[in-house]
C-alpha cells in the first residue's frame, strides 16, 4: 500500500498565516510523519499555487511582474513550513514548464474525451483598464439590499450570491468606470456529467467527516452546473486550442494537477521519471488531500470529476478538511492584515509551542479560536509543568545521582507494571486516533501519559527511595527512561523540535513507532537542557496590542461617513467642564452633537465654524444628552485643535 499526502498549494501571494497551518499543513505533517514511523510508503507532496487574479492585481499594485510576486513568496513560504518542521518530500511550484505541459496534457485528453466545450458568453469589460473583470473586481449596488458596497460574487452585507449583471451601478474596482458589456468565448467542464458517477463515489465514503460528507451531499443535491475553465488574461497556462488565443487555464483547473506535476518533479529529481505513476496509476494507493474548508467543492467535487473524465488515475482516498480558525474571536483577514504570519510568531516563540496550541485545539469539526491567553496558559501549564517536568526530573536526577548512567532492573512491582501496561498500549492508543484524523484526542492520550508520568514519580518518591532503598529507587528510574524514551517517538508527529531533544539528551537507540511499546533504553544519558520555558504574561500583551492596531481596508474606511458640518449653536452641559452640546447643521438638516473640547473652545469661538464630523456613529446619551455623531479634532500634546476646511465649504459636504 502507498499512501500519497497532499497539502493544499498555498497562493504565492502572501506569507503563511496561523489559519494555514491549522487548515492543512499542521494536521498534513502529523500524519506523515506518524507513517513514516509505521515505516509505510507515504509521500507528502505540496507546493505553490502560482495563478489567479490576485497574484496579477498585487503586481500591479507593487509594480512588479506577477514571475517577482511568486518568486518571492514561493521561497518564504517554503522556508516558513521548514521552520515550522513541516516537512514535503516536494514542494513545486506551479510556474514550472513541467506543470504547464501536465495542465495542457490534462486538458486536453478531458477535451478530446468530450468533457469540455466552447460557449458564447457575455462578460463585463473595463474599457479604461482594457480587460475583462473577474467577478470580484465589480463594485456596484446590491439590488437586494441596497449596499453600495456588493461585488460581482457577493454582497457582503446582506450574504447574497450574485452574478455580475445583478449589480445595480457596476463599477470596475479598479479604477472606478463603468464596464460594458462584451461578447467573449470561454470553455466549460462537464462537470453535469459526473452526477451519478460522483453520488456513488460520495456513498461509499461513510467514514469522512460529517461536515465534509454534509457539504458535498448539499451540492450534490442542488445538481452540478458545468463550470467555465478558461479566463481571459495573460498570467496562467495558455488554453492549449488554436482558437483560444490569449486565455488561459482558471486557477483552479491548473492548481490540482499541480499534485501530480508536483510528484514528477520528485520523481525526476529521485533519477526514476516514472516512479510518480506508482503512485497516482495505482489501485492500491490511499490519496489524502489535506485542506481547509473553504477547498472541499474542489478537492471533493471538481476534482474527483477531473480525475474520472480523464480516466488512469486513483481518486482521493480522505480529504479529511478542516474548519476555520479565528483569532481572539475574530475572523482571520489577510487583506486586513489580520493575523498572525509564521515569520512574526517565530521571532519571539518556538515552532512547537504554536504545534502544540493548533493541535489541542485544532478546528477539526468545528471553528475553534487561536487565543494567546490560552497559548500562554497551555504552554506554561501543559508543555512545561507537565511534559517539560516530567522529562526534566527524570534526566537530572539520573545525571546526578547516577552520573549518568541509566539504572537497570529486571523484576517490577504492581506500580511499575501499571505504568509500564500503559507503555504497551500506548502506540496502538495514539494510532489509531491518529489514523482517523483525530490528531487532538490523539494529542490528549500523549499528555494524559505525562501526566500519568509524573503522578507515577510522585508516588515512588525517588527521592526518597535513594537513601531507604536504592534497588526500589533504581527500578523506578529505569521506569522513567522507558517512559521518556516512549515519549521521544509518541512526540515526533506532533512535536518534531522537542522529540528530537529529547531523543538527542537520552542517546535514543533508534526505535519506530511499534517497537516503543516496549522501549530500548540507551545506557546513558547526555546532560540534560530545558525543554520549555515559560512564557511572562508581558510578552503575550505586546502581542495581543499588536493585534489590535491593524490595516484597514478602503471598504472599512468607507463605511464612515465623514461630512462638513457647520455648528449653528454651543451651549455648556451643565455639571461638566468639558462637554459643549453643539447644534449642527449637515445641508439641510440638523442634529445636536456632544463634544469634549470645553477646556479648549470657548461657546462663542464655535458658532460659525465649519468643522468635520463623523455622522454615522451609532447614536449614544453622553451624561444623559444624546449625541448623534462625533466630530473630529487633533490631539496635539495637551492641545486639542477642531478640524475645519482649508477654504469656505458648504455643510454637508463629503469627505474622502
Ligand atoms: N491556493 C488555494 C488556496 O489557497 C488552494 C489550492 S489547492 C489545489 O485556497 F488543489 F488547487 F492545489
Ligand atoms: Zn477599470
Amino acid at each position: 500500500m502507498k499512501i500519497l499526502v497532499t497539502s493544499a498549494l498555498p497562493y504565492a501571494n502572501g506569507e503563511i498565516h496561523l489559519g494555514h497551518l491549522a487548515g492543512a499543513y499542521l494536521s498534513a505533517d502529523i500524519y506523515v510523519r506518524y507513517q513514516r514511523l509505521k515505516q509505510r510508503d507515504v509521500l507528502h507532496i505540496c507546493g505553490t499555487d502560482e495563478h489567479g487574479v490576485p497574484i496579477t492585481i498585487s503586481a500591479e499594485q507593487q509594480k512588479k511582474t506577477p514571475q517577482q510576486i511568486v518568486d518571492q513568496y514561493h521561497g518564504s513560504i517554503k522556508k516558513a513550513f521548514a521552520d515550522f518542521g513541516i516537512g514535503f518530500d516536494n514542494f513545486s511550484r506551479t510556474t514550472l514548464p513541467l506543470h504547464y505541459r501536465m495542465a495542457q496534457d490534462f486538458f486536453t485528453k478531458i477535451y478530446n474525451n468530450g468533457y469540455i466545450y466552447p460557449r458564447e458568453i457575455e462578460q463585463y469589460f473595463c474599457p479604461k483598464c482594457q480587460r475583462f473583470l473577474p467577478d470580484r473586481y465589480i463594485g456596484g449596488t446590491c439590488p437586494r439590499c441596497g449596499s453600495e458596497n456588493a461585488k460581482g460574487d457577493q454582497c457582503e452585507s446582506c450574504g447574497r450570491w450574485l452574478e455580475p449583471f445583478e449589480l445595480v451601478q457596476p463599477r470596475c474596482l479598479l479604477c472606478g468606470e463603468t464596464p460594458q458589456r462584451r461578447a467573449t468565448k470561454h470553455w466549460y467542464f462537464k462537470l453535469s456529467a459526473f452526477h451519478d458517477q460522483l453520488r456513488a463515489w460520495i456513498d461509499e465514503k461513510k467514514d469522512w467527516k460529517d461536515h465534509v460528507l454534509q457539504f458535498v451531499k448539499g451540492w450534490l443535491k442542488e445538481g452540478l452546473q458545468d463550470r467555465p475553465i478558461t479566463r481571459d488574461m495573460s498570467w496562467g497556462v495558455p488554453v492549449p486550442l488554436e482558437d483560444a488565443k490569449g486565455k488561459v487555464l482558471y486557477v483552479w483547473f491548473d492548481a490540482p494537477i499541480g499534485y501530480i506535476s508536483s510528484t514528477m518533479e520528485w520523481a525526476e529529481n529521485k533519477g526514476d521519471p516514472d516512479l510518480w505513476k506508482e503512485y497516482w496509476q495505482n489501485k492500491d494507493t490511499r490519496l489524502v488531500h489535506f485542506i481547509g474548508k473553504d477547498n472541499i467543492v474542489f478537492h471533493a467535487l471538481i476534482w474527483p470529476a477531473m480525475l474520472m473524465a480523464y480516466g488512469d488515475y486513483v481518486l482521493p482516498t480522505y480529504i479529511p478538511a478542516n474548519q476555520f480558525l479565528t483569532l481572539e474571536g475574530e475572523k482571520l483577514s489577510t487583506s486586513k492584515g489580520y493575523a498572525i504570519w509564521l515569520p512574526d510568531y517565530l521571532k519571539q516563540f518556538s515552532a512547537d509551542s504554536l504545534r502544540y496550541t493548533l493541535t489541542r485545539n485544532a478546528p477539526e469539526t468545528r471553528d475553534a479560536d487561536f487565543a494567546w491567553r490560552d497559548f500562554q496558559a497551555w504552554h506554561n501549564n501543559e508543555l512545561a509543568d507537565v511534559l517539560g517536568n516530567f522529562i526534566n526530573r527524570t534526566l537530572i536526577f539520573i545525571s546526578k545521582y547516577y552520573s549518568s548512567s541509566v539504572p537497570t532492573a529486571s523484576s517490577f512491582s504492581e506500580n511499575d507494571n501499571r505504568v509500564l501496561e500503559v507503555l504497551h498500549k500506548a502506540p496502538d492508543l495514539v494510532g489509531e486516533r491518529i489514523e482517523r484524523f483525530e490528531f487532538k484526542s490523539a494529542l490528549q492520550e500523549l499528555m494524559r501519559i505525562a501526566q500519568e508520568a509524573n503522578r507515577y514519580f510522585d508516588h515512588e518518591e525517588p527521592w526518597v527511595t535513594r537513601k531507604t532503598n536504592p534497588l526500589i529507587c533504581e527500578r523506578t528510574m529505569y521506569v522513567c527512561m522507558k517512559i521518556v524514551t516512549s515519549l521521544s517517538v509518541l512526540l515526533e508527529p506532533f512535536l518534531p523540535f522537542t522529540a528530537h531533544k529529547i531523543k538527542d539528551m537520552i542517546n535514543f537507540i533508534p526505535q519506530q513507532w511499534d517497537d516503543i511499546s516496549s522501549p530500548k533504553v540507551a545506557p546513558s544519558i547526555k546532560k540534560p537542557g530545558i525543554l520549555f520555558e515559560k512564557i511572562e504574561d508581558n510578552v503575550i500583551d505586546v502581542q495581543i496590542n499588536a493585534l489590535k492596531k491593524r490595516e484597514v481596508t478602503i471598504e472599512e474606511f468607507q463605511k464612515f461617513a465623514l461630512k462638513t458640518a457647520k455648528i449653528v449653536s454651543a451651549e455648556n452641559i451643565e455639571g461638566t467642564k468639558n462637554l459643549i452640546k453643539c447644534v449642527v447643521e449637515i445641508g439641510d438638516s440638523e442634529r445636536q452633537i456632544v463634544a469634549g473640547v470645553g477646556q479648549h473652545y470657548k461657546c462663542e469661538e464655535l458658532v460659525g465654524k465649519t468643522i468635520i464630523i463623523i455622522e454615522n456613529l451609532k447614536p449614544a446619551k453622553i451624561r444623559g444628552v444624546a449625541s448623534q455623531g462625533m466630530l473630529l479634532a487633533a490631539i496635539d500634546g495637551d492641545n486639542v485643535i477642531l478640524l475645519t476646511t482649508d477654504k469656505p465649504a458648504s455643510s454637508g459636504a463629503s469627505i474622502q
